[in-house]
């Protein structure tokens, strides 16, 4: 009799745990909505991709951009994550790249130029004397084409751009492939992949702005970072890497404890100072053999959001929006002010290109560029 009330108390409680999972995972979505025109009249495309938690992405094909990122806070409620605009007329206008794929190559290139095979390139000046994110028409102002993929988990979308030969001066027919995926383990994971048809350098990257909080809640200096790094590259005035590797230790470079943004952000160092607050390049402790390594960590004490950001790439850049200055009017008419996000981007080096001792970014036909980055969302109580 008692064995009976157990097997039924037991099948009870295994049926409404089965009933209560398959009420709150439903199946993955993605939905295709216009965005808007681009300057030159070609349309722009939206793509929500939904995980099975309810977890959602939207990406434009307008520079493959990141428009909005909705993950869970402690209690489970849904908020977006990532600084950006309502239509594709703010990422027309804007100068800071929001969510933006970058290329042909991300962060600085010294003077505009760089030699490769014993010939010069003139690549376009957009940043002083110095090229930034690709030059005037970098790849986060391209429309790029858009193909719904299979996932073995969760949903991708496939970005494809052709960077014609001569494009901002750099040499080679570029051929990209970036494929977004959001996970049912709430991870938006990003592969680049890329081919040349000439030799050339390339150096790809996602502009993300991220807080954790929500865009419009106040700065980030109160987030909690850790940074898989034990040295990072200074800079000089222009923000072009000297080529030295600076140990952290004892500076306000030092992440590899978690540490607020913001407890030393306005330090009386000359890092500090010529970055205006974190604008800099860390070169990420790997673990020797492992194909993807965690490049940081960041808890948002107040929602209790965690982002780590996982990638197979030898830097990533830490950058505080120390330019952001509220002029641009972002989603609702949210203004977007100094320090409200925070960025990681993933890459190579800054002006790997002039810097023979960095690791290399040349690309030759016949090789393949890839470089995985995954942005995991998860909570603490
Ligand atoms: C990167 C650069 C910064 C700044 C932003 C975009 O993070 O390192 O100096 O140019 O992009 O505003």
């Amino acid at each position: 009799m008692k064995r009976m009330l157990w097997i039924a108390t037991t099948g009870a409680i295994l049926m409404s745990t089965l009933a209560a999972s398959s009420a709150a995972a439903r199946p993955g979505s993605t939905k295709k909505s216009s965005f808007g025109k681009a300057p030159d009249g070609q349309d722009v495309d939206l793509y929500t991709l939904t995980n099975k938690n309810g977890v959602e992405a939207a990406i434009s094909t307008n520079g493959g951009v990141v428009v909005s990122l909705k993950v869970p806070d402690r209690d489970g409620k849904l908020g977006d994550v990532v600084l950006g605009f309502d239509s594709v007329d703010g990422y027309v206008s804007d100068k800071s790249y929001f969510g933006a794929i970058i290329g042909r190559y991300g962060n600085r290139i010294g003077h505009g130029q760089f030699s490769l095979d014993g010939k010069t390139y003139t690549l376009a000046k957009n940043n002083g004397e110095n090229t930034l994110h690709g030059g005037n028409k970098g790849f986060n102002k391209a429309v790029w084409m858009a193909k719904e993929i299979p996932a073995k988990d969760g949903q991708a979308l496939e970005l494809t751009y052709l960077s014609k030969d001569g494009e901002e001066g750099f040499p080679g027919n570029l051929h990209v492939r970036v494929v977004y995926t959001l996970t049912d383990s709430n991870a938006l994971r990003i592969d680049y992949s890329a081919t040349t048809d000439k030799d050339t350098v390339v150096n790809l990257t996602n502009h993300s702005y991220f807080n954790l909080a929500g865009p419009g809640s106040g700065d980030i200096l109160g987030d909690v970072l850790t940074i898989e790094a034990d040295k990072f590259t200074p800079v000089d005035a222009g923000l072009i890497p000297t080529g030295e590797l600076s140990d952290i230790a004892g500076t306000p470079f030092d992440f590899r404890k978690p540490t607020a943004i913001g407890a030393r952000i306005d330090a009386n160092d000359e890092q500090i100072k010529l970055g205006g607050g974190y604008d800099h390049n860390f070169v990420l402790r790997r673990k020797m053999g492992a194909p993807i390594s965690m490049a940081a960590r960041v808890v948002d004490p107040k929602t209790g959001r965690v982002l780590e950001v996982w990638t197979t790439e030898p830097g990533v850049q830490f950058y505080t929006g120390n330019f952001l200055d509220g002029s641009a009017h972002g989603k609702g008419g949210i203004s977007y002010t100094k320090r409200s996000a925070f960025c990681l981007e993933t890459q190579h080096f800054p002006d790997s290109p002039n810097k023979p001792k960095f690791p290399s970014t040349e690309l030759k036909p016949g090789e393949r560029y890839h470089t995985t980055t995954i942005y995991k969302f998860s909570t603490e109580k």
